[in-house]
């Protein structure tokens, strides 16, 4: 299909060019006059005169008038100022000579045509000073960055108010779409709405703490929902919700997506999602209760797939073309077949294989999934870990300590951002160095 497209495109090209020497040829030889002067003859407003005018400079096949295409944008992208008319007179110069125009007989044609000029490099030089400005990372504490912001909100949309700094509204002079290289602000987390299971303790609620600080709304998902309401009470000021959802159950994880437009608009839809709820139940593998292995699986490989389905089902509805980004958790458990941990072992190992199977359904989706691999980290999770095999886990830890939730937390910003705009499918083990 893509072969056949390329094809159509080429055919199409070429068929265009062909006629196009074709027509200039005629006109030519009807008129009298080169396309250039034609441009500037006809009834056109000033913005398509100059538009057509840059358009035939570049599709020319001289080499003069090409020089004079190229050197409009080098001196634009230098910020040239006091060099413009020079080059600009040199420009209408060399134009003459070349297209063999008497200025005698075609009086018309200098001034339009100069305008036009002046218009190209007038316009080339804003985006360049545009691009420059994009490049710079938006600082929401610095009040220059702040001015500028303004500033540039005004010139750009005069009629129309702005209704506040950071406001979805940018995405409308094109900050922060689709390309990441367009974005201005921060990580990209700004106004995307986040879904984060297991958000009421441990790693969830230090995530949703460093997506409010980006600006980012949440919805705080947990079976136990007065943890919810406690992240939510500690966390910088936004959107927020706190939801009561067991993962493990399908019914459940609906009700928290229909949340989302429930809280944030019938348009709207969770572009990020963090799967932090689990749960262990250890015991030896011969002593295992059948509903003790399903428990676990259920919360972290079956709940991992319900809000995963949905959430692509979702983002794939609405067409959501700034993409989407899912973080799933496995454990240091799965890699080393921990003992008396066959449900949990399993369980993580099966969300590895869930998150590639993921990535590489939703890549064209633009949809990237990703997992960390947690080693000991100071949760309520691990409270219950006898004392001596903690130290013997310390003791195989490069780093010689146990994580805290704000190190894992500080790598699922980045998996959710554009910052990692490139990776899917990853596993990225967070660890001390813990079981390489
Ligand atoms: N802490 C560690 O050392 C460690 C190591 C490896 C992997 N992990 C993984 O990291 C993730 C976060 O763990 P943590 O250490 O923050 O644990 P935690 O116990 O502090 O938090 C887990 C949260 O999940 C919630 N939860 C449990 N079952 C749920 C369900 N059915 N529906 C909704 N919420 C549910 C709990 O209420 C709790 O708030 C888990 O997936 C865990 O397996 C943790």
């Amino acid at each position: 299909m893509y072969i056949i497209g390329q094809l159509f495109n080429h055919l199409f090209t070429a068929i265009y060019f062909f006629f196009r020497k074709l027509l200039k040829g005629f006109l030519r030889k009807t008129t009298g006059l080169c396309e250039l002067q034609r441009i500037c003859y006809a009834d056109y407003s000033n913005a398509y005169r100059s538009k057509a005018i840059e358009n035939s400079l570049r599709l020319s096949k001289s080499p003069v008038l090409q020089k004079i295409d190229s050197e409009l944008t080098s001196i634009a992208l230098a910020d040239q100022l006091a060099h413009r008319w020079e080059i600009v007179e040199k420009a209408v110069e060399a134009t003459l000579v070349t297209k063999c125009i008497n200025t005698n007989i075609h009086t018309d044609f200098i001034l339009p045509y100069r305008i036009c000029l002046v218009q190209i490099y007038g316009y080339r030089q804003l985006i360049a000073r545009l691009d420059k400005l994009r490049a710079i990372t938006f600082d929401p504490n610095d009040e220059s960055h702040q001015k500028l912001l303004k500033t540039l909100w005004e010139k750009l949309c005069p009629d129309r108010k702005l209704d506040g700094l950071i406001s979805k509204q940018w995405t409308e002079i094109g900050f922060q779409g689709s390309d990441p290289s367009t974005d201005f602000r921060g990580m990209g987390l700004s106004n995307r709405i986040a879904i984060v299971t297991g958000g009421g303790s441990g790693i969830g609620r230090a995530v949703c703490k460093l997506l409010a600080k980006e600006n980012a709304s949440i919805i705080v998902a947990d079976r136990n929902v007065k943890g919810a309401q406690e992240t939510i009470a500690s966390m910088t000021e936004g959107q927020h919700v706190a939801a009561e959802v067991d993962v493990a159950k399908l019914d459940s994880v609906k009700s928290m997506f229909e949340l989302v437009n429930k809280t944030y608009g019938s348009e709207e839809v969770a572009t990020l999602l963090v799967n932090s709820a689990g749960i262990t139940k250890d015991g030896w593998v011969i002593d295992m209760k059948p509903e003790d292995f399903d428990q676990v699986l259920d919360v972290s490989l079956k709940g991992t797939f319900y809000t995963t389905q949905l959430a692509c089902k979702t983002m794939i509805d609405k067409k959501k073309s700034d993409g989407g980004s899912i973080v799933n958790f496995s454990s240091v458990s799965a890699k080393i077949g921990n003992m008396g941990q066959a449900n949990y072992a399993a369980a993580k190992a099966g969300v590895e294989g869930l998150t590639r199977t993921v990535a590489r359904e939703m890549g064209k989706y633009n949809i990237r999934c990703n997992a960390v691999i947690p080693g000991f980290i100071e949760t309520p999770m691990v409270e219950t870990v006898p004392e001596h095999i903690m130290q013997g886990m310390l003791f195989l830890t490069p780093l010689g300590r146990k994580g805290q939730p704000e190190e894992v937390a500080n790598v699922i910003k980045f998996l959710l951002s554009k910052e990692s705009s490139y990776i899917t499918g990853a596993m990225l083990q967070v660890s001390g160095g813990l079981f390489l």
